[in-house]
């Protein structure tokens, strides 16, 4: 599966200021770099699931358990996430892909793209994902356009151990059975 994205078109970065042109340039060599998708999920203040599509996920620390997210300033997410002080990281799989799609899109509403549900601790879930973690926002430090938000991890539920979805050069893909065997 191969799911198109974000295909900008090529520019010349000659024709631009530097900060322009080193930011483009960012973006062009960023797509070289290989990363798994997931969807971070928070509720609003009306209870209705809000989220969006992240790539910045990254393992801080083990001990103790920390993850952290970038979110930009002006999503809706980042708002929520640090209001509401929890949100999950959803991990997703390969069939999942439509799911990134419409938490990548702006505006609209959550709830009725996808399966979830409240667990036990209140985090909202997304139902058939690989990995959720359920995390406390611990620190949340602005670096320019966007927030990087370093939850504590405080559990984790893990799916059928199946495909992740990926992502690389502007596109979604499962990875191919040999590259994910164990
Ligand atoms: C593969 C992929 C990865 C993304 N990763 C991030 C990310 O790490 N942080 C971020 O702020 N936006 C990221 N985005 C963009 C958001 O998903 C997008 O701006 C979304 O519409 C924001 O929704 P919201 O404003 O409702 O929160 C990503 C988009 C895609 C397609």
């Amino acid at each position: 599966m191969a799911q198109s994205v974000v295909k900008a078109p090529l520019q010349d970065p000659s024709n631009m200021d530097a900060e322009r042109a080193i930011g483009l340039e960012m973006r062009y060599a960023l797509r070289r770099y290989v990363t798994g998708v997931t969807v971070v999920t928070t509720l609003d203040e009306h209870g209705s699931l809000v989220g969006l599509t992240a790539n910045s996920f990254t393992s801080v620390s083990l001990e103790p358990p920390l993850v952290l997210v970038c979110l930009g300033l002006k999503s809706r997410s980042y708002a929520h996430c640090v209001r509401q002080g929890r949100y999950t990281i959803n991990v997703l799989t390969d069939e999942q892909g439509e799911i990134a799609q419409q938490f990548a899109t702006r505006g609209g509403t959550r709830d009725d793209v996808c399966h979830w549900r409240l667990n036990e601790r209140g985090y909202p879930v997304l139902t058939a994902s690989l990995a959720h973690f359920e995390c406390a926002l611990v620190n949340s430090v602005v670096a320019g356009d966007h927030a990087i938000l370093i939850g504590e991890v405080e559990a984790i539920s893990l799916g059928e151990d199946t495909r992740p979805l990926v992502f690389h050069d502007g596109q979604l893909f499962g990875l191919a059975a040999s590259a994910s065997a164990h």
